[in-house]
């Protein structure tokens, strides 16, 4: 069992477990190197032994505690029917939506298309690198993925109502949930021993709509993965409240954004907390760069905590910064 477990049931543990969301990506030469070769994004993550060189490519480098596949979680869109593509300086496109073909899709058909993803994840907690690290699995929020396929783009920092007015999203939604399930499960017995939950567009609904889109699904595919017997991190990103979220959601642990106060958190929420420092942090000089994560790592010195950022690294990142971050966590006492 790795650290990121260890520390979210709370086991004796040396020191701060420590991992990054999008720690295989564009900030390392030797992805872009890869990348630069397969422009199909889609066909690269479906590549499993391609996607596991670069699931492994940060853990040759640096001193983390956990592996994340090299997936995505536009995935439950493909494996529901609908087109994704990715294109340089725009980001995801998805295609028009055949409902009648989506929410015809059986439990088969979406594990077959996924199954280059169970491969890549089986072969990757066999690869000695892994060791006792954790391996983790993960699937956007039910909300996140619903905004995706209606809004077919990522979504400005507003959204267009209209897709609220979508007769059929009842039963897309219930569908989505479905698709969760299967996925989670097929990584689950292929060999993640953790599944975190990317609701990147939490922070876009109103209160009184997040009772529906974000706590109800979310809570039943907890449930559902704590069922398997697996911990399950939930990252909301932006939502207003996040000790109501764990109330709630209850999550075995919760990863917080850039722009919530940790203080605030520390005081608020008693569950195991991920993340926090802002992305950016990683572009300053190292005396500042170290500053800021000396501040998170100080602030949850008293709580389950597991270094992580409040994103994704940034393209722009250099490794060497990372390096000297996690060496600094590792040897903070
Ligand atoms: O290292 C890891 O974190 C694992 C791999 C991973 C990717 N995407 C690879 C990726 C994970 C966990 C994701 C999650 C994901 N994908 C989210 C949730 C987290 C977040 O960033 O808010 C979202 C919203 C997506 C959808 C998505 N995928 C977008 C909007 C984009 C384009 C924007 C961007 O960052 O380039 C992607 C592409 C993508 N997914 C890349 C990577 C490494 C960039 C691919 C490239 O162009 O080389």
């Amino acid at each position: 069992m790795g650290a990121i477990k260890d520390c979210i049931n709370g086991k004796k543990i040396s020191n701060t477990p420590v991992w990054f969301m999008r720690q295989a990506g564009r900030y390392l030469p030797e992805f872009r190197e890869i990348r630069s070769r397969n422009t199909n994004f889609i066909e690269l993550c479906l590549n499993p032994s391609l996607s596991k060189e670069i699931s492994i490519q940060p853990l040759k480098r640096f001193n983390l505690d956990a592996l994340i596949i090299f997936s995505d979680i536009l995935f439950i869109p493909y494996a529901l029917g609908q087109s994704v593509e990715f294109q340089k300086n725009f980001g995801p496109k998805l295609g028009e939506l055949d409902y009648k073909d989506i929410l015809g899709k059986s439990d088969k058909e979406i594990s077959l298309k996924l199954n280059p993803i169970y491969e890549l994840i089986k072969i990757t907690s066999k690869d000695e690198i892994l060791n006792d690290k954790d391996l983790i699995g993960f699937t956007g929020a039910t909300w996140t993925i619903m905004v995706y396929m209606l809004n077919k783009k990522s979504p400005k920092k507003k959204l267009d109502e209209n897709i609220f007015n979508n007769l059929q999203q009842d039963d897309l939604i219930t569908k989505i949930v479905q698709a969760q399930k299967i996925h989670i499960k097929n990584q689950v017995e292929s060999g993640a021993s953790l599944i975190q939950i990317f609701d990147s567009w939490a922070g876009l609904l109103d209160e009184e709509k997040i009772e529906k889109y974000i706590y109800q699904p979310t809570k039943e595919i907890v449930e559902f993965t704590k069922r398997l017997g697996v911990e399950v991190i939930c990252f909301p990103r932006n939502i207003k409240n996040y000790k109501k979220f764990c109330e709630i959601v209850n999550p075995s642990a919760i990863s917080i954004d850039y722009d919530v106060d940790p203080i605030k958190i520390a005081e608020s929420v008693n569950i195991p907390i991920q993340g926090g420092m802002d992305p950016k942090c990683l572009l300053l000089d190292k005396n500042d760069m170290l500053k800021n994560a000396k501040r998170y790592l100080e602030i949850f010195k008293n709580h389950k905590y597991i270094f992580n950022l409040g994103h994704g690294v940034l393209p722009e990142t250099k490794p060497e910064n990372v390096k000297i971050l996690v060496d600094y966590v590792k040897d903070f006492k």
